[in-house]
């Protein structure tokens, strides 16, 4: 079945990672999809690319207008561009918290405020939004990250009580560690990155990282007409780390 036969949608963040995974899924089962970023050279057909910056109101509202322009309409955003910080409260001066909560949090603020008068001409809109475990759980040495994403939860959940009366859907996705290009990249930086490999996947109660693709496949559900019935969730795709407490392995 191709749930999203007819379907047009936008993934920001769409040429890496989660993003590129999500947009080619969503392609996969039908949906007409443009991905917006800083770097789409990479997309190829049958996904559309517009480049664009979410720190740029003019350049987000540009690209989301030719994209709308371009398929003939919007039905679905995935707000998924995002970047990393490291460090405790102490860690991050007052420039890095402002951009990352720029990327992370007004981003998204600007890349639904473009699209919202077109999603309102959908019979089936949803926006996803990109959250992390991060919102929920006390991660050591993510005070800027978990306060970006903790933002992020709580305007999905005013954002789905907003407009849940013009029909538009609103759930965030909160993935645990996922093996993307920004994980590999945090491995290679760390002083023994096996080690720091063994750490994270010890982390999860799966005993792994969560590949791109379980994400790509929560936010195609919680995207899809099919979840037609939920809004202001939060769906975990944590291998189980934010709901499980597991007694640990004691050696025989
Ligand atoms: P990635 O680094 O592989 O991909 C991120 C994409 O966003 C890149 O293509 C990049 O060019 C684009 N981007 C960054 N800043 C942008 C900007 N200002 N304007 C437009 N595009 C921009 O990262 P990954 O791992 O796929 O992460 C995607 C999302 O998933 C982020 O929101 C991240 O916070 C979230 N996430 C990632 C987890 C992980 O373990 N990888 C865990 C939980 C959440």
């Amino acid at each position: 079945m191709s749930d999203f036969e007819g379907l047009k949608a936008l993934v920001t963040g769409g040429a890496s990672g989660i993003g590129r995974a999500t947009a080619d899924l969503l392609a996969a089962r039908g949906a007409q999809v443009t991905v917006l970023d800083l770097d789409p050279s990479t997309v190829t057909k049958p996904l559309l690319a517009r480049r664009a910056d979410v720190t740029d109101d003019a350049s987000v509202r540009a690209a989301v207008e030719a994209a709308a322009a371009e398929m003939g309409g919007l039905d679905i955003l995935v707000n998924n561009a995002g970047i990393g910080a490291q460090g405790t409260v102490e860690d991050n001066d007052d420039a890095q918290w402002t951009r990352v909560l720029d990327v992370n949090v007004l981003g998204m603020v600007r890349t639904a405020r473009a699209a919202l008068p077109h999603l309102r001409g959908s019979q089936r809109a949803a926006i996803v939004n990109t959250c992390s475990i991060a919102a929920t759980a006390g991660l050591p040495q993510r005070a800027l990250y978990s306060a970006s994403k903790g933002a992020v939860l709580s305007l999905t959940l005013a954002m789905a009580a907003d407009h849940v009366r013009e029909g538009i859907r609103v759930n965030c996705v909160n993935p645990g560690t996922v093996d993307t290009p920004w994980v590999g990249r945090l491995l290679d930086a760390a002083d023994d990155p096996a080690a720091e490999r063994a750490a994270l996947e010890a982390r999860q109660p799966t005993g792994r990282l969560v590949a791109a693709g379980e994400v790509a496949a929560a936010i195609c559900y919680l995207a899809s007409p099919l979840a037609g019935a939920t809004t202001g969730t939060a769906l975990a795709v944590d291998g189980g780390m934010q709901g499980l407490r597991l007694r640990p392995v004691m050696p025989s």
